[in-house]
C-alpha cells in the first residue's frame, strides 16, 4: 500500500493520507463491498424518483457513481470530512451533476425538508453513539416528506461473542485476499481509535426515535449491515 496512513492520526488526517490508495485497498478489505452498495440501490422505493441526493461520507465516490447511474437526472451532493478524498471523488465523479461539500457529521449544515434521498456507505460508524443519534435527527430534518434514508455500515454484534466472531470472520476474509499483516494492523489500530460500532437493534431504535418509519434491515453480512428508513409523507 502506498501512503500508509498513521492509525493514530485524526479521522480526517487518516483519510487524507489514504485517499490515493483507498480504491486499491477497499475491495480486499471490505467483504462484498459492491454487493452491499448494489443492494442499497435495489431497495430504493420505485415511487421515490429522487432528484436531489446526498451521499454522507462519500469517500472516493464509489457509491456516488452508482447513484448517478441509477438516477441519471438527479443532482448529488457528495459530503466528506477529508478534503483529499473529496478531490479523488471529484476526479472520479466529475462536476456536471455532483457538488462536493467538506463537512463533519458532527456539525452538519443541511437544507431543511429538501433532500429526496440520503445514502451512506461504511462511514457513520466513525462518530460516537450520541453523535449518530444527532445525525439521524439532522438527516430526518433535511429530508422532504416521503424522503428516504438508507445506509450500509459496520455494526457491533448483539453479544460480545458474536462481535468477536465477526472480527475473526473478517480477518479470515482479509487473509484470503492477501491483505499484508501490517495493513490489517493499521485498520485494527484505526478501528480502536476512531470507530464506534453500535448494534443493529440500537440503530433501528434511534432511527425510529428521530421520527423515521418503515425502518428495516435489508441485508447483512458479518459486521456490514444495510438499514433503510423513511420520513412519512
Ligand atoms: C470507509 S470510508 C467510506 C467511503 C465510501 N462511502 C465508500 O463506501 O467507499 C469512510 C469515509 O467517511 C468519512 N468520514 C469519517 N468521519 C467523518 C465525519 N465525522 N464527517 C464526515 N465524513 C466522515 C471519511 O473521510 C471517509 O471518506
Amino acid at each position: 500500500m502506498t501512503g500508509r496512513p498513521n492509525a493514530e492520526s485524526s479521522t480526517e488526517a487518516f483519510y487524507d493520507d489514504l485517499a490515493a490508495s483507498y480504491n486499491d485497498i477497499i475491495y480486499r478489505c471490505a467483504p462484498r463491498y459492491e454487493e452491499m452498495q448494489d443492494t442499497l440501490l435495489e431497495y430504493i422505493p420505485a415511487d421515490l424518483q429522487p432528484e436531489y441526493i446526498l451521499d454522507l461520507g462519500c469517500g472516493t465516490g464509489n457509491l456516488t457513481l452508482k447513484v448517478m447511474e441509477a438516477f441519471p437526472h438527479a443532482q448529488v451532493v457528495a459530503l466528506d470530512l477529508s478534503a483529499e478524498i473529496l478531490d479523488v471523488a471529484q476526479r472520479q465523479c466529475g462536476d456536471d451533476r455532483v457538488s462536493y461539500l467538506q463537512q463533519d457529521f458532527n456539525q452538519l449544515d443541511l437544507p431543511d425538508s429538501r433532500i429526496d434521498l440520503v445514502v451512506s456507505s461504511i462511514a457513520i460508524h466513525h462518530i460516537d453513539d450520541p453523535a449518530k443519534q444527532r445525525l439521524f435527527r439532522d438527516v430526518f430534518a433535511s429530508l422532504r416528506p416521503g424522503g428516504v434514508f438508507t445506509f450500509v455500515d459496520q455494526f457491533r454484534g448483539e453479544t460480545p461473542a458474536i462481535y468477536d466472531q465477526h472480527m475473526k470472520v473478517w480477518k479470515r476474509f482479509a487473509d484470503s485476499k492477501g491483505v499484508p499483516p501490517e495493513e490489517w494492523e493499521m485498520w485494527m489500530e484505526h478501528q480502536e481509535q476512531h470507530d464506534y460500532h453500535a448494534t443493529v437493534g440500537e440503530q433501528m431504535e434511534w432511527l425510529a426515535e428521530a421520527g423515521f418509519t418503515q425502518v428495516d434491515c435489508l441485508w447483512k453480512h458479518v459486521l456490514w449491515t444495510l438499514l433503510t428508513a423513511r420520513k412519512e409523507s
